[in-house]
């Protein structure tokens, strides 16, 4: 994710039945990353964005589980097969550049890839290029009977970043 040029965004969109096909979504998002990525995740309250990052942890072959932190901002789970960490962080609290500086996010980012719910407009600097998912709830008038378990609604997924990147994940979600 080397390229800076606003030029070369692109956006995918997605639609997720369920939260077993969100973390499969994760899942293919894991194999196209590397350590130094940055991932954005955006979306309300009970989108579904730890879902998502829960797939990316198995992707990425981490150690688990990956949960809603609750009482810390950021866990470190280590590869289980030399590859990248994951970092997983919830800005939810944090207000300010500094709260987040205060974090040092930063120095796991050379070895991790970097998730951060609730990031966007505040953690971007952190890396040099970004992918910014995010997660919305259409609500269908009628439910069209889709689901596949009980409390799964679908989801929309936005993901914008590198065009290189985007255009190869597209052949792949
Ligand atoms: N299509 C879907 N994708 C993801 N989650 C879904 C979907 N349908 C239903 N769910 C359910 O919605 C909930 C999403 O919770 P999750 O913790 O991932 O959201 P979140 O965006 O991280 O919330 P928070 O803002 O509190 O951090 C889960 O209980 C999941 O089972
Ligand atoms: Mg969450």
């Amino acid at each position: 994710m080397a390229d800076l040029s606003a030029a070369a965004q692109a956006t995918v969109q997605v639609r997720v039945q369920g939260a077993a096909q969100m973390r499969e979504l994760g899942v293919s998002l894991a194999a196209f990353l590397r350590a130094g990525d940055l991932i954005v995740l955006t979306g309300k309250l009970g989108a579904g964005k730890t879902t998502l990052a829960q797939g990316i942890g198995t992707g990425l072959g981490v150690r688990g589980p990956v949960t809603s932190p609750t009482f810390v901002i950021a866990r470190v789970h280590r590869s289980l097969r030399g590859g990248p960490d994951l970092v997983h962080a919830d800005a939810y609290r944090l207000g300010s550049r500094l709260e987040v500086d205060d974090l040092d996010l930063d120095t796991e980012l050379d070895r991790s890839v970097l998730v951060v719910e609730w990031g966007e407009g505040l953690v971007e600097y952190l890396a040099p290029a970004h992918l910014l998912v995010r997660i919305d709830r259409p609500r269908p008038a009628v439910p069209d009977g889709s689901a596949a378990e009980p409390g799964d609604e679908p989801r929309l997924v936005t993901i914008t970043g590198m065009s290189s990147m985007i255009t190869r994940l597209s052949q792949v979600i």
